[in-house]
């Protein structure tokens, strides 16, 4: 393996007409996670002096996702080697290999980065090494044309191919690891005299053999690893195999999944062993499940802790900040949101719980719900250990229930409940009037 020092640039300033958004392509997510974040994280492993990202202006979301990292703006998207242009002041006194890649084909592995980096030192003469796959549909990835000694004479794109070169399955996967000290010289030399008007970074195969420097391909055994990203459907595509993925790795690790496809993990989803998950869960980003907890039917999680022998769900939610103690039950139509439940709490049916603090073994009622907002502020509710707050009881925060108090079904808690004490606060007798019925009709 080569010792060159390594910087990484990384294209992600195009419009991305194709997928008619008004986020930036890169930042449409995968498994909860976007794009440029996976292929943040495998650049990154090869421990590269620098990672320089191409960004279009107004995209500051973007900046922000790879910050600490270099952003340098291409200020229009002419084209794949114009964007390389724009990257070149940010890599002035690196000497090494620059790797350039698109920010639109996410998946690719470090295992195939770093056989492109080899291949780039296969001799002296080798200035240039290229990715080829053989995708299942070629559709219109740039083609490869290869020299009779299977060096890489030039690349077509698809829109400037003639007949014969459409039909060639080698294509250019977008990955090009380069000799830094030619790249300035050899881009220079790129013209937009073809199909779409634009400079072709393809266009560099063709330049660097004029300039008697050779080419070489390494084509990976994973063409879907480095499929690109153009529209809404090949986001799609990509979600789906990474969900296979993430659902093989859960059942490896030791999670039962009744129904492995209707299950959504999101990339950072963390569980536990002998979790059991029932079909039709969702888990959003930074989701942590404690072993032997049990995930019902049609739950949807986020940003929320679960710890261990739990029982969640059918029908919950747990949104951010959500951590459910040890032994808990959430039953069907609750929702937890930044709160912190203590172990063996029992919340069963139809409830809301914001902004609170839920002692141990605390029982929360079906309907009882925590009113943690007052159209300006969010208040906290705090409720001690093994409280017992009542059916349809409105806690209005900030307000603090004691240990072992009672709520009285249908309560509006307004003042805090000292320990021990019954809080009540209802009309209390309660009217039957005989025979009204019958005098109403008449
Ligand atoms: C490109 C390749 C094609 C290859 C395919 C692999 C070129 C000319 N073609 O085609 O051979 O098969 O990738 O996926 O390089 N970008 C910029 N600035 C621009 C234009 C694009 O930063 O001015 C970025 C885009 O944001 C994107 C990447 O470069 O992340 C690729 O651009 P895209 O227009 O998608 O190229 P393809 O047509 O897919
Ligand atoms: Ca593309």
């Amino acid at each position: 393996m080569t010792t060159k020092p390594l910087a990484v640039v990384i294209l992600a300033a195009g419009r991305g007409t194709r997928m008619k958004s008004a986020l930036p392509k890169v930042m449409h997510k995968i498994a909860g996670r976007p794009m440029i974040g996976w292929l943040m994280e495998t650049v990154e492993s090869l421990s590269p002096k620098k990672i320089v990202v191409v960004a279009g202006p107004d995209m500051p979301g973007l900046e922000k996702a790879v910050a600490p990292n270099t952003t340098v703006i291409q200020d229009r998207p002419l084209g794949t080697g114009d964007a390389v242009k724009a990257a070149l002041p940010a890599l002035e006194g690196f000497s090494g290999d620059v790797l350039i890649l698109m920010g639109d084909a996410p998946l690719i592995s470090a295992e195939t980065l770093r056989a492109l980096i080899e291949v780039r030192h296969k001799n002296d003469m080798t200035e240039m090494a290229v990715l080829g796959m053989k995708p299942e549909a070629p559709n219109s990835y740039g083609r490869m044309v290869l020299n009779p000694d299977g060096s890489l004479e030039k690349i077509v794109e698809f829109k400037d191919a003639n007949v014969s070169e459409r039909n060639l399955k080698l294509c250019n996967a977008g990955v090009y690891c380069i000799a830094g000290e030619r790249l300035k010289g050899w881009l220079a030399q790129i013209q937009n005299d073809n199909a779409q008007g634009e400079y072709y970074l393809t266009d560099l195969v063709d330049i660097a053999n004029q300039d008697e420097a050779v080419c070489h391909i390494h084509v990976t055994e994973e063409p879907d690893d480095v499929r690109g990203v153009n529209t809404r459907a090949d986001l799609a595509a990509l979600e789906k195999d990474v969900q296979q993925k993430l659902r093989a790795a859960a059942m490896e690790n030791g999670a039962t999944l009744i129904d492995p496809d209707s299950v959504y993990f999101s990339w950072d989803t963390n569980l536990g062993q002998d979790v059991t998950i029932e079909p039709n869960v969702f888990f959003g980003p930074g989701v942590e499940i404690g072993d032997n907890a049990h995930i019902k039917a049609f739950c949807h999680l986020e940003g929320t802790n679960v710890a261990y022998s739990t029982t969640i769900g059918p029908f919950a939610r747990l949104r951010p900040g959500a951590a459910i103690g040890a032994g808990s039950k959430i039953g069907n139509f609750v929702e937890i949101k930044n709160a912190t439940l203590h172990e063996g709490v029992k919340a069963g049916h139809h409830a809301y719980i914001g902004d609170a603090e839920i002692g141990a073994n605390v029982n929360y009622s079906c309907g009882a719900i925590t009113a943690n907002y007052d159209g300006k502020n969010k208040h906290k509710t705090t409720i001690g250990k093994d409280a017992f707050v009542g059916s349809n009881v409105t806690l209005i925060a900030p307000v603090e229930i004691g240990e072992k108090a009672y709520l009285a079904a249908g309560s509006t808690i307004t003042e805090d409940v000292p320990s021990g004490a019954l809080g009540v606060s209802r009309e209390r007798k309660q009217a039957n009037i005989e025979g009204w019925v019958d005098r109403k009709k008449k």
